[in-house]
């Protein structure tokens, strides 16, 4: 239980050796395997090395999400995934995006100095936005832009991410340069990437050649963190493969595969090479009903402990609103010094 005034690890001035983690995730809806082995089970072991700060980002998620009930009850749920999986809100900073209104106040400074060819070249927009181009939202356009000023109005200086967000990453790190360079040399640092483990890009189940995504019609292709077991082992059992037989990596050849390896390596915690050597040559349908029992025993926990706290919403909005006093508490300082420093008025 989160109560005010209790000691708490996260500094208000992050330690200036040991750096200051920021990144987030959209509650377009549950979380996915690819979320977990991408990103979130970094976010848990960063929190013993680092001050961390975690945002569910419903401002991004509004850029595509239209019904107001489906984007609350997937706050909630997103939040209960992310303390389920093991962000401790006592040690790290955990809290919603649109409840700290800095943000969207510094990514109206950064539109003032990012060029729009930087964002012409972004390709996540262009997949969004598909041939529809005209009708798409400014937001979804201007979606990288509120990316930078998440990471920037902490001056966060690592971003655990998968490895889609490569581009955006690299898109803040310009932002920041650019705001530097015409108001004031080193105010923001340029935010490291932390793009960490075997599996960066978790793959669909029913294509090896697409990234593994909410968006994608068929539940098929992913497995949430809230399906049970029976769902998991259908799943993986039902997964593309091919007609080799054996298993090995060979991501041109053998997409399908060389991603169901990858996930194992992941969960199992140990080099995707051992894990090759291991099932070299057993069976595919051996090798998967293996990887089900596997990904049975990782998640069942985390699926245990999200349904307690979903039982118990109170929990997971104290939890939030404790997150969003601390987060604010860090931000507007520095979304103070930008407005001074741009010129803005103060009275
Ligand atoms: P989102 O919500 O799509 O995904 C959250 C995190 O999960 C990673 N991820 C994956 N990793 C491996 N394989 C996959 N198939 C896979 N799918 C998703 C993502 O890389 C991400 O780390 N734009 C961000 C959210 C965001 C953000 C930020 C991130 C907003 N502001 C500031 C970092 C810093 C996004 O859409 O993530």
């Amino acid at each position: 239980m989160v109560q005010g005034g209790r000691s708490r690890t996260l500094l208000r001035i992050p330690h200036p050796m040991r750096g200051l983690v920021f990144s987030g995730i959209q509650p377009t809806s549950g979380i996915h395997l690819g979320n977990y082995l991408g990103a979130i089970r970094h976010w848990v072991r960063l929190q013993d090395s680092y001050d961390c700060i975690y945002c569910i980002v419903d401002q991004h998620a509004l850029t595509t999400v239209h019904d107001p009930e489906a984007m609350r009850a997937n706050t909630r749920e997103v939040a209960a995934a992310l303390l389920a999986c093991g962000i401790d809100p006592q040690r790290s900073i955990l809290f919603v995006q649109s409840h700290v209104a800095a943000h969207a106040q510094l990514a109206w400074v950064f539109n003032c100095v990012t060029p729009l060819g930087w964002l012409n070249r972004m390709t996540q927009f262009k997949e969004k936005a598909g041939k529809d181009r005209e009708n798409a939202p400014v937001g979804l356009y201007a979606y990288p832009v509120l990316q930078a000023a998440d990471i920037l109005v902490y001056k966060a200086t690592h971003v655990p991410v998968g490895e889609d967000q490569k581009q955006h990453l690299e898109l803040a790190r310009d932002i920041a340069g650019a705001f530097n360079r015409r108001f004031g040399e080193g105010f923001f640092p340029l935010p490291e990437p932390m793009i960490l483990g075997e599996a960066t890009r978790v793959m669909s189940l029913r294509d090896g050649t697409k990234k593994m995504s909410k968006s994608d019609p068929s539940d098929q292709s992913r497995i949430n963190l809230t399906d049970d077991a029976e769902a998991i082992a259908t799943k993986i059992r039902r997964a593309k493969s091919d007609s080799i037989e054996g298993v090995w990596f060979d991501e041109q050849n053998r997409p399908e595969a060389s991603n169901l390896l990858t996930i194992y390596a992941a969960l199992a915690d140990r080099p995707r090479a051992e894990v090759e050597a291991e099932f070299r040559g057993t069976l595919f349908s051996t090798f998967k009903t293996r990887l089900a029992e596997l990904c049975v025993e990782k998640l069942a926990p985390i699926n245990a402990e999200m349904r307690g706290l979903l039982a118990n919403p109170a929990h997971i909005d104290r939890v939030l609103a404790d997150g969003a006093e601390r987060a604010r508490a860090i931000a507007e300082p520095i979304l103070a010094e930008v407005y001074d420093r741009v010129g803005f008025l103060r009275l």
